[in-house]
């Protein structure tokens, strides 16, 4: 993840005078740009790893555009998060598909053997974990996305080994 001095640990950001600074240099950079307003925002992501709202509200505040336009496009692009993510997103597939063939199952074994909720993000921020819809592979189901590595056909006792090829 992305880490930025403005953040101490994952999802944290603990120093308000210098989240409005790195905002105010986003902000100019791309001022005047067309499309400014998502240059921003995918900036500050890739800074602080996700938007959260102190930093959507010194988005609005610096760009003079209202809060409810930037919570509208944040929450209409998929791309755009609110909650922390980790180094890695393992995206469980519950689609049908996957469903049917315990996709279910997997989700259950990421619970139970590292604590991990849909939405959540382990301590280190290694991983944070994500229910998926259908990621266009129904013939491999169950399936685990990992970044850009799909896994097919796992089964839980495979989560483990998984997991454990990420650095
Ligand atoms: S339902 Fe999982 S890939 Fe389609």
């Amino acid at each position: 993840m992305p880490q930025s001095d403005v953040t101490s640990k994952p999802g944290e950001i603990v120093d308000d005078e210098k989240l409005a600074e790195e905002i105010q240099r986003i902000v100019a950079t791309n001022r005047g740009h067309a499309g400014a307003l998502i240059r921003v925002l995918q900036e500050a992501q890739g800074l602080f790893g996700y938007l959260p709202a102190p930093v959507m509200r010194a988005i609005s505040r610096e760009m003079k555009v209202p809060l409810s336009e930037v919570n509208g496009i944040v929450s209409f692009y998929s791309f755009f998060s609110t909650v922390p993510k980790g180094k890695y997103v393992i995206q469980v597939c519950l689609g049908t598909g996957c469903y049917v063939k315990g996709g279910q199952k997997i989700l259950h074994t990421l619970k139970k053997e590292f604590d991990l909720e849909p939405e959540e993000i382990t301590p280190d921020g290694k991983f944070s974990l994500e229910n998926v819809r259908c990621v266009g592979c129904c013939g491999l189901a169950p399936v685990v996305a990992i970044g850009e590595n799909v896994h097919r056909r796992v089964k839980p006792a495979d989560v483990k080994g998984i997991l454990s090829s990420y650095k």
